[in-house]
């Protein structure tokens, strides 16, 4: 069963089996059973996870103004230009649907001036994005990230903190096969300067650029390095790199980001050509890939961002933070789903309807002290009861019907050994709470 068949609905659409006309709009997807206890347990995960490292939740809307992304994200961003969910509403403001959550989380930030009851804030959030991209795997127009984002330090430690705690995250997952890619995108000093040093070295390759490229060379030339397209990935290695260019600050900030990571026991690589799809990003960047996501593989990324608070109009904050997609997370995890599904205590089979008061009174007191029970109340013959309750992975099933009542005993059936035994009716409840809970 793999991701795109079950428990979603981005399967290929069967026209012979359903006929609606409505459906799911393209790249926004269903989850439910079974791929919605792998979303639960991911979830459990990641709260507990950030809560332990002190961060606290923060909900904002999935709808913000479109200024709020144009001028944070950046202008010139595929992001921006591109993908974008953005409309006018009855009153002709401007809105977009949130591609990202870090933008939203600053403006919160400001917005509450969370940072005068304390200096230090931690801030993590969980919930949908939309991005208008072409959907594929791993890929999709409504996607949902968790993220956390760390406002009032510049110090290296803090950025090394943030990459640690994600990578621990994914080892209390037990994934296998993850990288960490390293760089730094340096900062007001340094990159113009280096930028310049790029466009210059572009241009000489211009004819041989895509034409995406070609339009970045002037006004967003590092994007380069992330082109997909076949004759720029060649052309990227004569590229000059921005970690030759740092300047001091941003390469002894760099230095010490390494010397820190090494203190958490964190494996990584620095990759010179690692950019972001982001423009508020300065000095750290990194992303997390796996080598079982196929095309899309990152699974996350993040970095330092001390100029977004300014360029949304507020003081300035260093600040750094991470985002991760969930169903990349769940991908990942869906070999192990069975690992995820409740467990079925009990399921209750009626041979007819002369024990159905007992039964459910019985059902309804175990539920009620959170024992999971099913039954089926639809006079279903005992046969497609019993192969139902077969198929629910139930632990016990208990047989109760008119014989049973007369003899005052009830069935018990251990679905693992097939051994069964009768439990007097007087006592039937506290035995089972005894064995179930
Ligand atoms: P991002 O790299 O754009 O960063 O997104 C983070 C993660 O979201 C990606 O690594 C990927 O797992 C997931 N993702 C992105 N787009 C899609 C999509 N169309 N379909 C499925 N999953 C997707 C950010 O969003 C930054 N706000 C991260 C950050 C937080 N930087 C600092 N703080």
């Amino acid at each position: 069963m793999t991701f795109d068949t079950v428990g979603c609905s981005c399967q290929k659409r069967d026209h012979r089996q359903i006929d609606m006309e409505i459906r799911s709009v393209k790249g926004m997807n269903d989850i439910f059973e079974p791929q919605i206890h792998i979303w639960r347990h991911i979830e459990d995960q990641v709260r507990k996870h950030f809560e332990s490292f002190c961060y606290t939740e923060i909900k904002t809307p999935v709808v913000e103004s479109t200024t709020l992304f144009s001028r944070g994200v950046g202008d010139s961003t595929d992001i921006v230009q591109k993908e974008m969910y953005t409309f006018e509403d009855r009153n002709g403001e401007k809105l977009s649907l949130r591609p990202e959550g870090t933008a939203p989380v600053v403006r919160a930030l400001l917005e509450h001036q969370l940072l005068n009851q304390d200096p230090i804030q931690r801030l993590y959030y969980w919930g949908p994005m939309f991005r208008y991209e072409r959907p594929q795997k791993g890929r999709y127009r409504q996607f949902h990230q968790y993220g956390v984002e760390y406002f009032g330090s510049e110090d290296a430690w803090v950025g090394a903190e943030v990459i640690a705690m994600v990578v621990k995250l994914f080892e209390k997952l037990k994934l296998k096969g993850l990288a960490v890619r390293l760089g730094s995108v340096g900062c007001d000093q340094c990159r113009p300067s280096y930028k310049t040093i790029l466009s210059e070295s572009l241009k000489s390759l211009h004819a041989q650029l895509c034409s995406d490229c070609q339009n970045r060379t002037q006004k967003n030339p590092l994007r380069v390095f992330d082109c997909k397209n076949e004759s720029c990935k060649k052309l990227v290695g004569q590229l000059p790199r921005i970690l030759d260019h740092l300047c001091q600050v941003c390469g002894d900030h760099f230095a010490k980001l390494q010397g820190a990571l090494g203190e958490f026991g964190v494996s990584y690589r620095v990759d010179s050509g690692l950019v972001r799809g982001l423009d508020y990003y300065m000095r750290t960047v990194f992303e997390v890939t796996s080598q079982d996501l196929g095309a899309q593989d990152a699974v996350g990324g993040g970095g330092r961002y001390d100029k977004l608070s300014e360029d949304l109009g507020g003081k300035p904050v260093p600040a750094v933070g991470f985002a991760g997609g969930i169903e990349r997370l769940a991908m990942l995890l869906e070999s192990r789903q069975t690992e995820f599904q409740p467990k079925l205590p009990l399921y209750v089979v009626m041979p007819d309807d002369q024990g159905v008061g007992t039964c459910a009174r019985l059902v309804s007191e175990l539920r009620l002290l959170g024992i999971r029970a099913d039954i089926d109340y639809s006079g279903r013959s005992m046969k497609s009861q019993m192969k139902r309750a077969d198929r629910s992975g139930a632990d016990y099933v208990l047989i109760l019907g008119g014989q049973e009542i007369s003899k005052k005993m009830a069935v018990l059936r251990n679905m693992k050994t097939k051994a069964q035994e009768e439990i007097p009716l007087e006592t039937l409840v506290d035995d089972l709470k005894r064995r179930l809970q």
